[in-house]
Order: structure tokens, then C-alpha cells, then sequence
């Protein structure tokens, strides 16, 4: 069985950027729109999580890691992952002492049919909040300055679609339902999409204290039109 830095490609001697580095690499790779899988993103990320929070045994099996083994690896990573960027150790991603970023409540638009929920629901995430949803579809995270969401979802250990990560594609769109993110001009969304709340996670950080957001939204009907296949831009990068 690969141990976790064997699966991430790093030394076990890897500095915090190199680890950080081959993870960004690694999950490239493996991600379900790029021509990875589900199994071998959480593979990836299990990796990441047990190496980043000193808790190598728990990765090192993916049969003998229970899920809340991964949890708690999960919750000890991004903890790390907020401290360390934060620069004080505390929490700040769940109402904790303020510092320079956002606090983004977050849902994943795939849980919405099936709990008969609409974008439109004005206690969309009251609902959330009380359903016991996974930790990828319903939480909170902070944006730091200088992270765009798509950025930040990834530095705490989420996967959220994307494929140019230029604002061309509408692969990694998020519905705003509360707050401010302005979208920078020249992107792929028309004024009709951006009325209507929806940004580009790539391209987009939250300038409001806090804000809540839908992502995954790709799918919503008619947006669909305007995403480009995530291929063409695997392509496109291998020419680079
Ligand atoms: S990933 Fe293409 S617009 Fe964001």
C-alpha cells in the first residue's frame, strides 16, 4: 500500500511548499473532470490531509481508514491550513476573532433536488444547516486576501469544479445568494447571469465581511450553454 507521501509524489522530508505544491499537482491530475476519478481525488486529498496534519497512519490503508479517521484528518488539516494562513493559530472560519477575509457559507447546488430546495428558497440555508449534509456539501470557509473562492475552497481541501480557472468556461460558477463578489469585466457570463447573482469562483473573491454561495451551479438550466468542456482545456495546457 502507497503510503501518503508516496501517493502525493513528495519526499518525506518535503517542506510545507513542496508538499503543497505536488498536492496542487496531484489533484489536477486526479480530479473527476480531468480525467481522474472520485476514488483517486479522495485518494489524493486523504494523502494531503494525513500529511499536512502529522496523521500519516490514518492514510496510510485506504480499507483500514474508518471515515472518521478521514474526518478528523480533515478537520485537523484545515484547521492547520487556517491558522497557518491566518498567522495566529485561532479559528477563524466558523465566527472566531476577525481577520483580513471573508467567511463563506457554502452549498453544493447537487444537494438542492434532492431535498426539494430552490436557489430561490429564502431560508436555502437555514435548511442546509439543519439537514446533516456531508462536509463537502454544506460548510464554511474563509478567504483569505489574495485567494479568489475556487482558491480557497481548494486550500481547505475541497472539489470544486472548474477547467480554465480564466473566467472562459462557466465550469466553476456559483450562485451568490448573500454578500458582495464582484466578477472582473471581460469574462465568458453575460449581465442577464450576473444580475441574476451568478459568479465565476476562478476569477472571484468575496468583498463582504461574510457571504453565502451555492457552487456547483454549472448545470443551472441555460448556464449549461455557455461551459465549455473541461477536455479542451486539459488539451490546451498540455500544449502550453
Ligand atoms: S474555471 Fe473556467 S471560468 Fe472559472
Amino acid at each position: 500500500m502507497d503510503s501518503p507521501f508516496e501517493v502525493l509524489g513528495v519526499d518525506p522530508g518535503a517542506d510545507d511548499a513542496e508538499i503543497e505544491r505536488a498536492y496542487r499537482e496531484r489533484v489536477k491530475d486526479a480530479h473527476p473532470d480531468h480525467g481522474g476519478s472520485q476514488r483517486e481525488f479522495q485518494r489524493v486529498r486523504r494523502a494531503y490531509e494525513a500529511v499536512v496534519s502529522d496523521d500519516v497512519v490514518a492514510a496510510e490503508s485506504d480499507s483500514d481508514t474508518t471515515a472518521d479517521d478521514r474526518t478528523r484528518a480533515a478537520e485537523r488539516a484545515r484547521a492547520r491550513n487556517r491558522g497557518d494562513r491566518a498567522g495566529d493559530g485561532t479559528d477563524n472560519g466558523t465566527g472566531g476573532p476577525s481577520v483580513d477575509g471573508s467567511r463563506v457559507e457554502f452549498l453544493n447546488y447537487e444537494v438542492l433536488d434532492d431535498h426539494g430546495w430552490t436557489l430561490d428558497d429564502d431560508d436555502l440555508f437555514e435548511k442546509a444547516a439543519a439537514a446533516d449534509l456531508d462536509d463537502e456539501d454544506y460548510g464554511r470557509l474563509l478567504v483569505q486576501q489574495g485567494e479568489n473562492l475556487l482558491e480557497a475552497a481548494e486550500n481547505r481541501g475541497y472539489v470544486w469544479p472548474y477547467a480554465c480557472r480564466g473566467g472562459a468556461c462557466s465550469n466553476c460558477a456559483v450562485a451568490l445568494v448573500e454578500g458582495e463578489m464582484p466578477t472582473p469585466a471581460g469574462n465568458i457570463l453575460t449581465d442577464e447571469w450576473l444580475e441574476r447573482g451568478v459568479r465565476l469562483s476562478c476569477i472571484s473573491s468575496p468583498v463582504s465581511d461574510q457571504a453565502k454561495i451555492v457552487y456547483n451551479v454549472k448545470h443551472l438550466p441555460g448556464l449549461d450553454e455557455l461551459r465549455l468542456r473541461p477536455s479542451r482545456f486539459d488539451r490546451a495546457h498540455l500544449q502550453d
